[in-house]
Parts: structure tokens; sequence; C-alpha cells
């Protein structure tokens, strides 16, 4: 995980000289900016690309530390910046979004179309009694309805809550219930790889387990002709209650502070968390980020693969290059259907210039060129590329060259972005016009963004040795607290011992030259399986909720070429250890049985079985051991602690 590459890509001259921030020297202008005034800096910022409706006099209050408020006493509307402001700049003919539908229908929207659908979005929410504060729930396939929809309630003040289309019944109801929301905003179904997969009936199924009773209004998007039951009273398609509206609606204008949004992630206990963002800091950084790290210009075609489900579709989909005023792809399908091909044919067939994804696809697409040329990037024409990004797990070098080499003709540069849910945009990352590249390492912080690697008491560790990476200083796009759980928040990211820097959960380590930083993994106990997020307890609690049959059980990670991370799972039954087909057969259930209860991406690669967990005398699981296991390795671990040694051969061989 922390292999990098010494090779060194510097910047491409043409791309330095237009470059908004253009060479090393400006960069390293900006960062001393940010140092000498940390506030001036980021209140010139947010004067430059967020139009304010009342300005704000305040940049940074930290007297109420860790909950730290940015330009707190100004007002603004997230959807008005994204939208009627590009209108009134005179860019209202110009496309706002590509869609491309998972058949490859394309559909375009302008600034001036998607402000009246917005605002009819809006409209029609109003008039179901939703306002200011209430929380929406949006559980949808990309879409222009999904990003429109996002945008229709930062219009009125609404706080979204988008949960990815993957996720189970189970999973919607937690975020459902945890949030208190009064609507949820769904699709008869979503269309992948050609497959119709219900959204409707999920929900449905999600309010029927109960606590949902917050919930008044379910607003259905027709996407495909499948038959959904409406609920009288309760159930109504979109088009009935938006269509009808008028195409202007008076955005509600926000404090700074007022959250924007919630989006659960996971963490290494308990049940997921509730990250609860800004309205103005997150805003600002998600702008700033589109236009630095990406460079981002008025003729650029902007693509980020992500799913509005995942902050990476929030920040670079639905808010950073609106903001700007760019063009931007929004793709429903799967980067294999109808072939593998299908990102390089998209990437031709809009002239891309900006193209953004995760290491996990391209390790996919790798195997899948290398088998078959047709589907090979040099059967297509990418010559539109300028940038390239990648962004959930580390890129390993061999990813990272073949991405380099083939997509981007050796001529684009890869901004390997390091950043979190909790942090709303880039924290480490190149910037393309700037930062000379080493593969496997994302580099330097973004100007005004303080990481830096300690030890578990909170000093400096020199570079070259690892350490825990934290944020030093509050940024303003930072987690403002976990929803309806203060007390969490602090502890998970302020813990008492760290001085009062924000604890990301990753370790990390500084290269003793360059001072360039490598991500090598999380801390915690959070794995990272092609880019997605889980807990292993939040699995552990899904298999042992199978009361029948399990009696125990025990999740980690373990390296995996595609996926980056798999989800090996120990599992002790209530019956006999099975052997053979009766395991296969078992673990197919336990499986499923995971995917019901948090969703398909969730599903364990390994399950094994024991009579037992390796545990210590005082009863703990010995995980570490369970994590050479999962890995093949031989154990030379001390076992000494270890009260039944004979399970680890039991759990080594494979049943
Ligand atoms: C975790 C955050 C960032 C948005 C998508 C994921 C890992 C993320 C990188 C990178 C190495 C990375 C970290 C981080 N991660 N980007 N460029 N290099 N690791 O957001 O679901 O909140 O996950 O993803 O472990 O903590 P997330």
């Amino acid at each position: 995980m922390s292999e990098t590459s010494h090779t060194i890509y510097t910047p491409p001259a043409d791309l330095v000289a237009t470059a908004h921030v253009s060479g090393f020297a400006a960069y390293e202008a900006l960062c001393k900016e940010a140092e000498a005034d940390y506030g001036a800096y980021w209140g010139r910022l947010a004067r430059e690309l967020i139009s304010w409706k009342k300005p704000f006099t305040q940049t940074l209050d930290d007297s109420q530390a860790p909950f730290f408020k940015w330009f707190a006493d100004g007002t603004l509307n997230v959807s008005y910046n994204c939208l009627d402001r590009n209108v009134e700049r005179g860019l209202g003919n110009k496309t706002a979004i590509i869609f491309e539908a998972d058949g490859g229908e394309v559909t375009k929207v302008s600034y001036s179309q998607l402000l009246a659908k917005v605002c009819q979005i809006a409209n029609g929410l109003r008039s179901l009694g939703v306002k200011k504060g209430d929380r929406v729930v949006i559980y949808i396939a990309m879409s222009i309805d999904g990003v429109a929809a996002m945008q229709a309630c930062a219009r009125i003040g609404a706080i979204h809550s988008v949960v990815f289309g993957g996720f189970s019944a189970q999973s919607l109801r937690d975020r459902i219930n945890d949030t208190g929301a009064v609507a949820v905003i769904t699709a008869d179904c979503q269309v992948r790889g050609g497959k119709q997969l219900p959204l409707k009936a999920i929900v449905d199924e999600a309010l029927a387990l109960g606590g949902c009773e917050s919930i008044q209004n379910v607003l259905v998007v027709k996407r495909g002709g499948n038959a959904i039951s409406m609920t009288e009273g309760r159930d109504k398609w979109m088009a009935d209650v938006a269509d009808a509206q008028p195409t202007t609606c008076e955005p509600e204008w926000v404090e700074a502070e007022h959250p924007l949004f919630l989006l659960y992630t996971s963490g290494s206990t308990g049940k997921p968390k509730g990250v609860q963002h800004s309205s103005g800091g997150y805003l600002l950084h998600a702008a700033l980020t589109t236009k630095w790290t990406f460079d981002l210009k008025a003729d650029d075609v902007f693509w980020c693969t992500a799913d509005i489900g995942w902050v990476t579709g929030h920040s670079y989909i639905t808010y950073g290059p609106l903001a700007l005023g760019g063009t931007e792809i929004v793709f429903e399908g799967v980067p294999t259907y109808p072939d593998a091909g299908r990102f390089w044919k998209m990437i031709q067939d809009h002239k891309v210039s900006i193209f953004y994804t995760a290491p996990t696809a391209i390790r996919s697409l790798i195997k899948a060129a290398e088998a078959n040329d047709a589907v090979h990037p040099k059967s297509y024409d990418l010559s539109s590329l300028r940038i390239l990004g990648s962004v959930g797990e580390p890129i390993n070098p061999a990813a990272w060259e073949w991405y380099h080499k083939h997509v981007g003709g050796g001529r684009c540069p890869i901004v390997d972005t390091f950043w979190q849910t909790e942090t709303g945009g880039h924290m480490i990352t190149p910037l393309p016009g700037a930062t000379p590249l080493v593969p496997g390492s994302c580099t330097l912080p973004f100007p005004g963004i303080t990481t830096a690697i300690v030890d578990e008491t909170g000093n400096d560790v020199p570079n070259g040795q690892g350490g825990i990476l934290v944020v030093k200083k509050p940024w303003p796009s930072m987690i403002r607290t976990i929803w309806g759980d203060n007390e969490r928040f602090v502890k998970s990211y302020y813990p008492a011992e760290l001085k009062g820097y924000y604890l990301a959960g990753d370790g990390a380590i500084r290269d003793e030259k360059t001072g360039y930083f490598t991500i090598t993994g999380r801390i915690d106990d959070v794995l990272n399986v092609s880019g997605h997020r889980m807990g292993t307890m939040e699995i552990e609690s899904a298999l042992v909720s199978h009361t029948e049959l399990v009696a125990e059980a025990a999740v980690v990670g373990r390296p995996d070429d595609t996926t980056g991370e798999a989800i090996c799972a120990f599992v002790v039954l209530k019956r006999p250890r099975p052997t053979g087909d009766e395991a296969k057969a078992i673990a197919k259930i336990l499986r499923d049985h995971v995917g019901k209860e948090i969703g398909p991406i969730a599903k364990p690669k390994d399950i094994r079985f024991g009579d037992n967990l390796p545990k210590t005398r005082s009863g703990k699981i010995m995980r570490r051991l369970l994590r050479s296991i999962a890995k093949g390795e031989a154990i030379t671990q001390d076992t000494s602690t270890l009260e039944n040694p004979a399970i680890l051969d039991q759990l080594s061989e494979n049943n």
C-alpha cells in the first residue's frame, strides 16, 4: 500500500503556462499567503469564489473549538451560486450537464434549463410543506433529476441526505430514522448494465421496517416502466408535484453555517455516522478545489465518474463544477457495459478534457484491456484529455503508470487526490500546473490545508518516519459534527491526546527529501473496498444478526489486486463447523444476508468457518492474527497471550 515509485513527472509546459495555479512558485506563494494570515487567505477566496447575499465580517470563529464556524455572519444560497449566478453571467445557454444513460441515450441541459427544473422541484417541495432545516433523503441513481433534487433542497434550505442506490432497505431505513427526514425523493427504478433494478420498492420496504414515521411524502421520479405501488396520501410522482410549478423560485438565504447536507459514512465502531457539512465553507472548498486541482476552465468537459451517493459525487458533480459554470458529464451506467471500453468511448464521444475516477476502476479496466484490444484505450481517440484524477484509495504505481501512458497518452498529469467524506474536498493533492508528480504519492497539501504526520501524542514525526495523519488547523469545508451526536464527533476526530488536531484515521509517511505524502492506509477498523468505505463492526453486526446460524463473527480486510482491499469474515456457527459443499452453501446464505442488511458492496469475499476465534484470555478477538490468516501469511506474531492457539491452524485451512 505504501509503495511509491521514484520516477518524477514534471508538469507539461503548456499546462503550466495557462493553469490557474501556474508553476511551483505560485503554489508556494499561496501556501505562504495562508501561513502568514490564515483568516485573510480564506476570507479572500470566499469573497472571490462565492456570491454572498450578506457579506461575512468574520472568517474563522474558533471560540467553541472543535465546533468551528466559518464566515458565520454571512448569508448565501448554494443553489443560487451554482445556477442563477451563471445565468446572470451570461452562461444561460451553456451546457451544464451532459447526461448519458446506461443504454447510451444522451440528454443535455443548459444552465437556464437546469435552473428552471431546480426551481420547479424546489417549489414542489415547498408546496408540500418542506422548509428550511427539514431533512430530505434522496435515494436515486445517477441522473439529472438526482443532481436537481439535491440543488432543489439547497435552494429551500432543506438538508439533503443522499443514500447510495446500492444500499439495502435496512440501511436506508437506518438513515431515514437517524435524520428524521420528512420526505424521500426516489425513482421507480435504476438502470445499470442493461438491467432495471428497483428503487421505489426498496423505499417501501425501508418504510415498512418502522421507525420512519417522520416521512410525510415520497416523491417518485419516473425512470423505467416497472410497476410500482403508490401509497395513497404519501407517495406522489415527481412530475405531478413539480411540472406545473413556476420555473422561478426565490432562494432561501441561509447562514454560512446552515447545514447543506448529511452524508453517512462508516466509522470504526457502531452505526454509520451522519457527517454534517455547512453551506458556505463547504461550497468554497468544493469550488476552489475544482478550480485549482482540476484546473477547470470555461471550455473544459469535466467527468467525475463517482456516484452522487458518495461525497465525491457531491463535491465534484453536484456542487464544485456547477459553482464554476463548468460543463460536466453525468453517467448512469457501469464501466463494463456494454463492454469495458465504455469510459474510453464516452471520453471520445463527449471530448472529455478532465477525467476523475477511482483506482479500482482503472485496475479492472487494465485487466479487460490487456485481454481484449477492442476495449483498450488505444482503440479510442482520447486526445481531448488534458488532466486525469484518482480518488478513494491509494493508487499503486503500476496502475498509475498505465493510466498515465494509455489513458493520458503520456501528456496528462494525474492528480491523486487524498480526502474524506469528512473533509468535504481535497486535502493532499498535486495541482496539475504546479506540482511534480511521483506515482503512488498524493504529493503535497492543498494550499491552506495544514496536514501533518504526528505520533500518538500529537508530536511531529520527522520525514521518512510513518505516523498518524492529522490536520492541524480547521479548514472551511470540514465536518461540523456528527448529526445528533456532538460527543461522538469530538471523540472520533478530536481525541484529547492529539493537541486539538483533526484525526483523519489514516496512516501516512512523508518522503525524506521531498516531503511528499504517501497514505499508508487506515489505522482504525475501517476497510476500503473498491473505494467504498466500510466498518468491520458494521459487517460483523450484519453477520451476527443472522441469529439462527451465526454465533460469532470477526471481519478483517486483506489486500486485493483489483478492489484494493477485500472483506474476509471469520465465522463461528451455532452448529458444527461445516466443510466442503455445506460450507459453500452456508457462506452463500451469509453473503446474501449481509447484502440484505447493508447492501451488495458489503458482502464478504471470503468466509471462513472455525469452532472458535483467536482470543486473548480476557476474551478479546486478536484481529492482527486474523489479518495474517486472511492474507495467507505465516503467523509470526507473538501468540503467547492467545487462549486457544490450535484455532489458528483450523482457520488457516481452506474450507
Ligand atoms: C478514505 C476516505 C475521498 C472521497 C472518496 C472516499 C481513503 C481516499 C485516497 C487517496 C489514499 C485515499 C483514505 C480515506 N482515500 N482518497 N487519494 N489515496 N487513500 O471518501 O469514503 O470518506 O473514504 O479513503 O483511507 O480516509 P471516504
